[in-house]
């Protein structure tokens, strides 16, 4: 059942604009860049799989499948302080791009998720400190 009005086109011009934003953003764009590289073909792969959570998220399609919390809890680089700025230059991308409803619908979806995943980062990071790959003992 789709949550708000939005079609596959719309989000993924939104992916790639919002990728194209990040990776010039002084703060985030290192941290991406660092994840993902400089290789063209592997940040159409990231961008295809953000969509395919973004379609998921919407109620579009169930083509998603993966662990956003534990990918961001084992880069230590992701910092719960930095999910506002993510999260301001996705509602600024979804705003620019598309009609209201759908960029309201996709950005307050967004920070809803955005914050569940900042807390859960936050926790894990309070009991198992900020490098939990690293080390067991
Ligand atoms: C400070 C904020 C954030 C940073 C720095 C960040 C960084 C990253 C990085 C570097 C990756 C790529 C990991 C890799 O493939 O090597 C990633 C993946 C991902 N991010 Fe974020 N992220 C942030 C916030 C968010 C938010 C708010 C959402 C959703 C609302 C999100 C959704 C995802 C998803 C779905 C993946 C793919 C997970 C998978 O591999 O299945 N991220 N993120």
């Amino acid at each position: 059942m789709n949550k708000f009005d939005i079609t596959s086109e719309q989000i993924q011009l939104v992916v790639i604009e919002f990728y194209s934003r990040i990776r010039s953003d002084q703060e985030l764009g290192p941290i991406f860049n660092a994840a993902i590289g400089t290789n063209a073909a592997d940040w159409r792969a990231h961008e295809a799989k953000i969509a395919s959570f973004w379609r998921n998220a919407a109620g579009l399609d169930r083509s998603y499948s993966g662990n956003p919390m534990l990918v961001h809890v084992k880069n230590s680089k992701v910092q719960p302080e930095l999910f506002s700025r993510w999260l301001r230059i996705f509602r600024d991308t979804a705003e620019d791009i598309l009609p209201d409803g759908a960029a309201h619908g996709l950005a307050d979806l967004a920070d809803r998720i955005g914050q569940s995943l900042a807390m859960g980062i936050g926790q894990f990071r309070e009991r198992h400190g900020n490098a939990p790959n690293l080390r067991s003992s």
